[in-house]
């Protein structure tokens, strides 16, 4: 059974090593469809509460729900199934365009690669290509560019159509087309998910529903954008900057 998409923590502890705490007391509710964006300085523990997300380590103290149900008491396949994660470095490997999507869902007919790559955006370049889905990619992707490697990650993501989804936004320029197509196709992976995003675009972090503010560990401000301006704290001065 997939989960819908609520998330919780309740007062969340965590350190990679005992005796180093790097989270520090950490609430979150997402509701199913919700958008949270995570800011802040470098070391805060953004990637922290990602991975926090994903199980890939247990908690010390506190609570993790999803859907109400503890997250240690949700089977692994179950947990995999409703989490998609989009990286800023996606992992390619030495196959077929199609094999590289259907990654995402082992089991999709070429219908359904084709649909995710439309949705993503990455249609048209793949077209163009000499030989279509069927191009060979080398192992990093080296071939494709920085843009074109994002809309693969992109429909990667979208053929498991998980109800939660764990973003990373690149950080590196592409230019400013690219990214626009990029930013289409992330808009419509989004749509009626919960979506978790490393925000490094500012209007992606516009756009939340949720903004928490980390530093240090600590959530130290968290509301819309609106609310946060009006707060005049440290989104404030970052926005500001
Ligand atoms: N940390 C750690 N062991 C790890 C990963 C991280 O001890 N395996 C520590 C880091 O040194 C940091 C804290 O955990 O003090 C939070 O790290 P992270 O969540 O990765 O910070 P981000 O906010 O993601 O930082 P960045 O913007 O640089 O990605
Ligand atoms: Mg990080």
């Amino acid at each position: 059974t997939r989960v819908l998409g609520d998330v919780v923590f309740e007062n969340v502890d965590f350190g990679y090593t005992e005796g180093k705490i790097v989270l520090h007391d950490v609430a979150l509710y997402a509701k199913p469809g919700q958008k949270i964006a995570f800011v802040g300085s470098t070391g805060a523990g953004k990637t922290t509460i990602t991975n926090l997300i994903n199980r890939f380590y247990p908690i010390m103290d506190g609570k993790i729900r999803y859907d109400g149900i503890n997250i240690n008491k949700i089977h692994k396949s179950d947990l995999r199934q409703s989490l998609g994660i989009v990286l800023q470095d996606t992992h390619l490997f030495t196959g077929t365009v199609a094999e590289n999507i259907r990654y995402g869902k082992l089991d999709a007919t070429d219908e359904e690669v084709i649909k995710a790559a439309k949705l993503a955006n990455a249609d048209g370049f793949i077209q163009h290509l000499p030989e279509g889905y069927n191009s060979i990619l080398t192992g990093d992707g080296g071939s494709l560019s920085q843009g074109q490697r994002q809309l693969l990650a992109i429909a990667r993501a979208a053929i498991a159509n998980p109800p939660v989804l764990i973003l990373d936004e690149a950080t590196s320029s592409i230019d400013t087309r690219t990214e626009a197509i990029v930013q289409q196709g992330m808009d419509r992976l989004m749509e009626g998910r919960t979506v978790f995003v490393i925000a490094h675009r500012l209007s992606t972090v516009k756009n939340s529903d949720v903004i928490m503010v980390l530093e240090q560990g600590r959530i130290i401000e968290k509301g819309s954008h609106n609310d946060l301006i009006m707060q005049k704290g440290k989104y404030y001065q970052l926005y500001t900057g």
